[in-house]
């Protein structure tokens, strides 16, 4: 039997916690994946050879994880995947690494804490980040000093218009800061299946972060992976609020790039500025500064805020909608234009 879409609401669905009504199937199996792109590609045929013309003209499908980089609008036009395949296998064991294979719809934080319990290290710096397998390498997740990319094999993904499965290698997906392929190549293309990351036997701390290398639990000679993944969760919920508590989508805005040129006009103007060189010569400034600086910080705008500890967390006080979370990353963006002359990108996808 073919997915049924159904009207369900999103509202559990999305760490903001926004409100919505919309048609959801959920994959469970990947052996509905095949008539999923005949669905796609409109070659679902009436029974008289005809093409279904309201199947043709149907929206891009958008795929749905863990709904934690998501600004749901009420009423999407768009038909809704959310992807619930399970499983983790240690599929190879070579002298170097484990290569270890996970569903997309395995949570991510439960897939470290597991690989961490086997004795498969290397994913510590990425513990508590919200979202699912699947999801990680759509936006290539980074923190404390890691992203996805690092320790990433290949992944499986079904390219839904020309209707087959490819196993990507790190390069061929496009990875940048917070960039892929998959968010590039446009709405509905990609379903990411399995991800396989190869996990080093030679294990040894990242501890490039500041606020890693200063927290009280790593001052040992050698930390182990668990100290880096206990200090990683501590450090996470000391700062983020946690979105069961207060609806958030993570870092809303991404940390912008700016020339060397601009970045010295602006230390100039601001000498406390929060500055990272990059190795192309650009440097990345840090977003929840420059709003804090703009006067955000802890700022509300009707039922929405900036959060008093972390500005670039948007944040759902209460009973927001998508248009609430639009007018109030328009008066940030603004505002740090005003100020700095610097463009913000928002990180969370529309689904409408
Ligand atoms: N800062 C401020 N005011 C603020 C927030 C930050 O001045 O309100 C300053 C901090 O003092 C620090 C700098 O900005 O000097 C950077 O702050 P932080 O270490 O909190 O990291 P971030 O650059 O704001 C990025 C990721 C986070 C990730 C952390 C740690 C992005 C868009 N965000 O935040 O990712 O956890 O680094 O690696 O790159 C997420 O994606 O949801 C997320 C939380």
């Amino acid at each position: 039997m073919p997915l049924q879409f159904t009207v369900q609401s999103l509202l559990s669905r999305n760490t903001l916690g926004l409100p919505a009504q919309a048609a959801v199937a959920v994959l469970d199996n990947e052996a509905d994946i095949p008539g999923l792109c005949d669905v796609v590609r409109g070659a679902s045929h009436t029974g008289q050879g005809r093409v279904d013309s309201a199947v043709q003209a149907m929206p891009p499908l958008f795929v749905l994880g863990g709904g934690s980089n998501v600004v749901v609008w009420p009423s999407p036009r768009r038909r809704v995947l959310r992807v619930a395949l399970r499983g983790v296998r240690l599929l190879d064991e070579t002298a170097d690494h484990y290569l270890v294979e996970a569903a997309a719809g395995e949570s991510w934080h439960d897939f470290v804490t597991y690989c961490l319990a086997q004795g498969w290290h290397g994913l510590e710096n990425l513990a508590l980040i919200p979202g699912t397998v699947g999801a990680a390498p759509v936006q290539n997740i980074g923190a404390y000093g890691l992203e996805m990319d690092q320790r990433l094999h290949s992944v499986v993904a079904w390219d839904l218009r020309a209707g087959r499965a490819y196993t990507l290698l790190p390069q061929d997906c496009g990875f940048a800061y917070r960039d892929s392929r998959f968010k590039r190549d446009g709405a509905g293309r990609w379903l990411i299946v399995r991800v396989r990351f190869a996990l080093p036997k030679a294990w040894a701390a990242r501890l490039d972060y500041p606020d890693l290398r200063s927290h009280p639990a790593l001052q040992g000679a050698s930390p182990t992976p668990a100290d880096v993944y206990a200090a990683i969760c501590d450090i996470r919920r000391r700062k983020l609020p946690d979105p069961a508590v207060l609806g958030n989508a993570g870092s809303f805005f991404k940390n912008p790039l700016v020339s060397a040129d601009q970045a010295a006009a602006l230390r100039q103007r601001f000498p406390g500025m929060r500055e990272y060189p990059q190795p192309g010569g650009q440097v990345k400034l840090a977003a929840g500064w420059l709003i804090e600086q703009a006067g955000w910080k802890g700022r509300r705008l009707g039922p929405v805020g900036m959060h008093r500890r972390q500005s670039l967390v948007l944040v759902n006080h209460g009973g927001a909608q998508a248009g609430d979370v639009q007018a109030l990353a328009r008066a940030v963006s603004q505002a740090v234009w005003d100020r700095f002359g610097v463009c913000l990108d928002q990180e969370p996808v529309a689904l409408d």
